[in-house]
């Protein structure tokens, strides 16, 4: 090799192991990753493979012979008394046989007993039992020591306080037990469908939002977000030799009352494991819970003996990771979406593409700072990337199809021709110590508060469907009553007249009469509407909805506390601190009063879970049933229709609404097309029904259409 070849290696060397530092460092410790699994991998085998071509080069401190580092500050921190080590990985059949040759060195082939088993996209966890009694519960950390994180554990499904007895088996006097703690999908988007309803940013996945939720030192945050959990391996272990192969262990977990995944092949050679490779990547579909491969491991302890351990990793199992589904499209343009606190976040619009099963036509950007690191172009062709089968990311630009004239995307210049002023906050860096000083934030937010844009927007939102549904309030007339000054804030609706109303353009006294009607039957909506309608930052109809289950009165919410506030499902620290502060605020509170002094009613009517009219968002639609959906029984979907205000009909007519079409559809079908008839669906379906049926019983895996909350009434709220 050249010396010259030698110097570029080891530059990029260098320049890898950097960058894999640094995506470890927002993997592990952060839960907040940059780029996505697969695209780490590649950066990783590249790095791996330099250094197995520069024999010079010095290992010790290279991020591929370590296992990350997940430890946080807040947390007591405990030894594994055998350390928790990571994997090796490929994503190549290949790469897969050179490691089963690896052992027939060693091992005939009628003794490479193997086990093969979901490799679980989680966090890994250890679990101590002295004498059959929980103890306490270990991130890896970094191998060597790890977080107690023990406050979540009563709040994981599955962990046994106190393991089942066994005849004739006494408990080991200590035991290191291994798992992973995840989230069902289900559950994943039961969290993100309720953080859509609430104009919020949605999680790019499950296994970040597992991370972030055990790195809180809140145990509320585990009760809210609902973790599980599955074991598959041992630490240490006293006595020595209870257990000589995992299948041995796995039975005694069962027994123990630990849950396990329901796949795990026990088979005889590399060929045999690979058939269950294949057949686990298709059953996988069909999971609750996220997998990103198999892990195929030795089964006799015996055996791993002989192989032991690296330093980062086994030398007797190895990850067989599925590569993510990916697809290329043309990056169309780059809009801009302000969300209900005025952040502003740039959205990729796409030409539609299919990708694991859904069209996916937009993506979320995040912010300024994701876009230059990608330097993504509009115009560019450009690869979307489903990882954890759920949210699709734009992972990079085409650098072959890039036009040589494009340039690169400006936030301000967007900013600029769409009118929007806005700025880059600065806060501390740790607020606790401002001595460390200041950073500009990420995202970008509207500058200005109050302006007539901001004031129209408002209004609208209070007027729209699910807030206070003024049907003739749309955003000619909001711009008009504001310009003109006919309303500053929403409850100047209530005082506005008939002649008022008569000045607006093209209104005659049909129209106004219409439009105050529509302000005058607002004033019923009931308490969850109003609560929406006010635009309490990170509060949105569903969140709204179940704080007036609870609290029954605008005053009872205006007055309660952070901590009560928590009491209500689904509402955490930062949803109830805007509350209390938006009702600490002198001008919301008189805001409120003078809704009040206007007639609106500030209590919640009706019982318990009836669903507000204002949000029977199938009212007057009839919808007609066929074929099979892919997660609803006839009867939930018919039932979510009916408690959302919509008829369910036997047959296609001219009066149907909708058609929600599953698999093998027939007539009524082929007849809604004839028609024109919308046809949905269930996908879709979920999507158009309020968060809290959105999410179809546990097991089932809907994909969503969008990503990306709807802009429409996306309005700044202050
Ligand atoms: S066995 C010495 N089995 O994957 C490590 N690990 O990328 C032996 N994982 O750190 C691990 N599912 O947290 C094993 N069925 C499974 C797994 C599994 C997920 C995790 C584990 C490990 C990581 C490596």
């Amino acid at each position: 090799m050249s010396s010259d070849n030698i110097d570029g290696k080891m530059e990029r060397i260098k320049a890898l192991r950097a960058e894999i530092a640094m995506h470890d460092e927002r993997y592990y410790r952060a839960a907040d990753p940059l780029i996505s699994d697969f695209e780490y991998d590649l950066l990783k085998a590249e790095l791996k493979a330099l250094e197995a071509a520069c024999p010079d080069a010095d290992l010790s401190n290279s991020p591929s012979q370590k296992v990350g580092d997940d430890r946080n500050a807040g947390f007591e921190k405990f030894k594994h008394r055998v350390p928790m080590q990571s994997l090796d990985n490929t994503y190549s059949e290949g790469e897969f046989l050179d490691f089963c040759k690896r052992i027939e060195k060693e091992l005939p082939p009628s003794e490479m007993l193997f086990l093969v088993e979901p490799k679980i996209d989680g966090c890994s966890v250890s679990y101590i039992y002295e004498n059959g009694k929980f103890v306490r519960a270990l991130t890896r950390g970094n191998g060597i020591e790890g977080d107690d994180i023990s406050r979540h554990i009563p709040n994981i499904a599955g962990v046994p306080e106190t393991l089942k007895a066994i005849p004739g088996k006494p408990f080991p006097h200590f035991v290191e037990i291994r798992g992973e703690i995840y989230m069902t999908t289900a559950e994943f988007l039961r969290i993100n469908a309720r953080r859509e309803a609430d104009g919020l940013e949605l999680f790019a996945n499950p296994r970040n939002l597992t991370a972030g939720t055990i790195k809180s030192q809140d145990p509320n945050e585990s009760r809210r977000r609902r973790l599980s959990t599955y074991v598959y391996g041992l630490g240490a272990c006293e006595p020595a030799g209870t257990f000589t192969s995992l299948s041995e262990l796995r039975a005694m977990l069962a027994d123990w009352g630990f849950p396990l995944t329901a796949f795990c092949a026990r088979v005889t050679g590399g060929e045999a494991a690979a058939g269950q490779i294949r057949l686990l990547d298709e059953a996988r579909k069909n999971f609750d819970y996220p997998t990103d491969g198999a892990v195929i491991k030795l089964d006799k302890l015996a055996h791993q003996r002989i192989f032991g351990e690296k330093s980062h990793a086994p030398r007797w199992a190895i990850a067989y990771k599925f590569a993510p589904e990916q697809a290329e499209t043309t990056l169309r343009a780059i809009t801009l979406q302000i969300g209900r606190t005025g952040k502003i976040t740039p959205v990729a619009e796409l030409d539609p593409v299919e990708v694991a099963g859904t069209t996916v036509s937009r993506a979320t950007l995040h912010n300024e700072d994701e876009i230059a690191r990608k330097d993504l172009r509009v115009g560019d062709r450009v690869i979307i990337e489903k990882a954890g089968e759920i949210i699709p990311q734009v992972v990079r630009f085409v650098p072959e199809k890039r036009d040589p004239a494009s340039t690169s995307f400006s936030f301000a210049q967007a900013l600029k021709n769409a009118g929007i002023e806005a700025e880059r906050p600065v806060r501390f860096i740790d607020p606790a110590r401002p001595e460390k000083g200041t950073e500009q934030i990420a995202a970008w937010y509207l500058k200005e508060k109050d302006s007539p844009e901001i004031r129209s927007r408002r209004l609208l939102y209070f007027a729209s469907k699910p807030c206070m549904n003024i049907p003739n309030l749309g955003e000619s007339v909001s711009a008009q009553l504001v310009a003109r000054g006919l309303v500053t804030v929403p409850a100047d609706l209530y005082a506005l007249t008939f002649d008022q109303l008569m000045t607006l353009e093209k209104f005659q006294q049909k129209s106004a009469q219409n439009l105050l009607d529509g302000i005058a039957a607002s004033r019923s909506r009931g308490l969850a509407c109003l609560l929406n309608a006010v635009g309490i930052p990170n509060v949105g109809a569903a969140t709204a909805r179940d704080i007036a289950k609870k609290f029954r009165t605008l005053d009872a919410v205006a007055s309660a506390t952070a901590e009560e506030l928590q009491d209500v499902e689904g509402v955490g620290e930062v949803v109830a601190l805007s509350i209390v502060e938006y009702f600490a605020d002198p001008k919301n509170r008189e805001h409120c009063e003078r809704l009040k002094a206007a007639g609106v009613v500030t209590e919640e009517q009706g019982a318990e879970d009836a669903v507000p009219a204002a949000a029977q968002v199938f009212a007057g639609k009839t919808f007609v049933l066929t074929g099979t959906l892919p997660t609803l029984k006839r009867d939930e979907a018919k039932a979510i229709i009916e408690k959302w205000g919509g008829k369910v009909s036997g047959s296609v007519s001219k009066k149907t609404s909708v058609v929600l079409a599953g698999e093998d559809a027939g007539s009524k079908l082929e007849k809604a097309r004839e028609l024109g008839i919308e046809i949905i669906d269930e996908a879709a379906f979920l999507k158009s029904v309020p968060a809290s049926d959105s999410v179809p019983a546990e097991n089932a895996v809907p994909a969503l259409q969008n990503p990306v909350p709807a802009p429409s009434d996306e309005l700044p709220l202050f």
